[in-house]
């Protein structure tokens, strides 16, 4: 849980980072998307089962509009040499002002090179600033 500043500061689209950039999500996010979220190991501690693609265009659909924190919350997906690897959400605690949670997921294919670390210290910069 982290404590957020208070107000509505733009969301900065993209961000980059040494080696990442991280950007809102887009239509064309379905398939990167399942590529990971369809595998068992990457779903074994999340809170749902595999995606299917009906499951993956729902979640998209969904998370374009996550963009800010008059939204609610802030969704992002990272992109290494514009392929997608991960993505990142923060959203508001229901209930506070000033609390979020954060939450990371990366494809396993590029797991080891501290892409999730270098994305995650980004997205917390944003949210803290
Ligand atoms: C958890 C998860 C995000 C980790 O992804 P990852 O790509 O392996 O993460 P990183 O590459 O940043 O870190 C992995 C290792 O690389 C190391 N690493 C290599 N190069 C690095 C660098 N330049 N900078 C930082 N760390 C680096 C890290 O030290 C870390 O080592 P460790 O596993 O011994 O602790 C990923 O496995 C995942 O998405 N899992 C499924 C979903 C999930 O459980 N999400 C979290 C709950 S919300």
């Amino acid at each position: 849980m982290l404590a957020v500043a208070v107000g509505d500061p733009p969301l900065r689209d993209p961000v980059q980072t040494g080696r990442l950039t991280l950007r809102r999500y887009q239509p064309t996010d379905v398939d990167p998307l399942l590529s990971y979220y369809g595998r068992a190991e990457v779903c074994r501690y999340l809170l749902h089962k595999p995606w299917s693609r009906p499951d993956a265009r729902e979640a998209v659909s969904e998370r374009i509009n996550r963009t800010g924190w008059a939204a609610g919350a802030i969704a992002l997906v990272v992109e290494r040499d514009a392929t997608v690897i991960g993505n990142l959400s923060a959203w508001k605690l229901a209930g506070t002002h000033y609390s979020a949670e954060i939450s990371w997921v990366f494809s396993p294919d590029f797991s080891g090179h501290g892409y999730a670390t270098e994305a995650t210290l980004a997205l917390l910069d944003l949210v803290l600033s």
